[in-house]
């Protein structure tokens, strides 16, 4: 598939007004998206878990205009209140994807929004965000073009919210989601994440996340800026190359259930985007000293417990502990004696994995 694909032709219906509502989830990536080239093509492949709990619920409102307007008619409300600083991050998005979508100055739309997990958590809701709406624009073109089938559908939604933030293209469909060409991955494709498309043993179905949040605070540096940190890195051709071999070998891993080959690819994939971080010029570092207090304990639990818990982090501070279904106990007592510790004030989310967006109205 060519973007050009995703560039409609005349639209064969109209319509007036309507109303759409979808929840998309959070995801975290196993192996990790870290630097872009242009309009958002991923340096390199990743994968990630699709979560639960945390996600994004919008409704988009849409209503045609009697002429075509010069710029973009939207409103917009976060939790029920006006968000006038989520405005200029819409806006982009609506510029990088209206030769996709060639409707959207014909309608005002208003966009409510809210997630299912505070805002001050440290969570990036951008993924989720960002996948709730595309799906939602993606409803609008679906009434002006009945024609569309599901498979076109989903693939046009993670399209869009990668020109909006491109981790967002993995919160559409599926349990483990594969962004980014890998040869060995039919399908796969730097414009849009597919459905993991090979067998994954029954232990990966029912996986838990449970995100500790060590640093509720704004991040320091934006993924936007560490992402753009990757031109010239000097480990930046090495660190691509690695991420392929990881999918590969997680291919094993998800076919045969090996933990112990989860653990190793999942965690090293962590330090590894955090190693890139602090190696970069400006250099920077995301992880506190609780987040290195809690891998320690972690990694003291494990051996101990002969259990199989293992911690992924993102671009922050906070650690997302992974654990089968069978170990939840264990690991839930281990969280709440060892753990909650080294918690801003001592909050945690448990999620698990989840199965992608859901259209909630119509
Ligand atoms: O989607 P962005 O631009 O916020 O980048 C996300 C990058 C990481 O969360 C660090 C890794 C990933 O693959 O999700």
């Amino acid at each position: 598939m060519t973007y050009t694909e995703f560039l409609p032709s005349e639209y064969a219906k109209t319509v007036s007004e309507g109303k759409v509502t979808y929840r998309a989830p959070s995801n975290i990536a196993l192996v990790k998206y870290w630097g872009k080239k242009e309009d958002q093509i991923p340096a390199n492949p990743s994968i990630s878990f699709t979560l639960d709990a945390c996600a994004t619920t919008t409704a988009l409102t849409y209503s045609k205009l009697a002429e075509k307007g010069s710029g973009f008619s939207f409103e917009l409300l976060f939790e029920g209140k006006d968000k006038p600083d989520f405005r200029p991050k819409i806006e982009a998005f609506f510029n990088r994807i209206e030769s996709y979508l060639p409707f959207l100055k014909d309608y005002h739309l208003k966009i409510e929004t809210s997630n299912s997990f505070p805002h001050s958590s440290g969570i990036a809701s951008s993924a989720s965000g960002m996948a709730a709406l595309a799906l939602c624009l993606m409803h609008i073109e679906k009434q002006l073009d009945p024609s569309i089938n599901e498979e076109f559908f989903d693939q046009k939604a993670s399209f869009l919210a990668r020109l909006g933030s491109g981790s967002a293209c993995r919160s559409i469909e599926g349990d483990l989601v594969q962004w980014g060409y890998h040869k060995g991955i039919p399908a796969s494709s730097d414009l849009f994440a597919v459905k993991y498309p090979f067998p994954v043993h029954e232990v990966f179905h029912k996986y838990h996340d449970t995100i500790l949040l060590v640093d509720k605070g704004q991040k320091q540096v934006s993924s936007t800026i560490g992402h753009n940190l990757m031109h010239g890195h000097p480990f930046a051709e090495q660190r691509f190359s690695q991420a392929h071999e990881n999918i590969t070998k997680l291919k094993e891993v998800f076919a045969t259930g090996n933990l112990k080959g989860f653990i190793e690819v999942v965690e090293s994939e962590a330090l590894t985007l955090h190693a890139m971080m602090m190696t970069s010029m400006p250099y920077f570092i995301l992880m506190k000293p609780n987040t290195l207090k809690i891998i320690e304990k972690i990694w003291q639990f494990r051996s101990t417990s002969k259990t199989h818990l293992c911690f992924t982090l993102d671009a922050g501070a906070n650690v997302h502990v992974l654990y089968p279904q069978e170990e939840k106990e264990k690991v839930h007592q281990f969280i709440k004696d060892e753990l909650v510790a080294y918690c801003e004030n001592g909050q945690y989310i448990c999620d698990r994995i989840g199965f992608g967006a859901k259209l909630l109205l119509p």
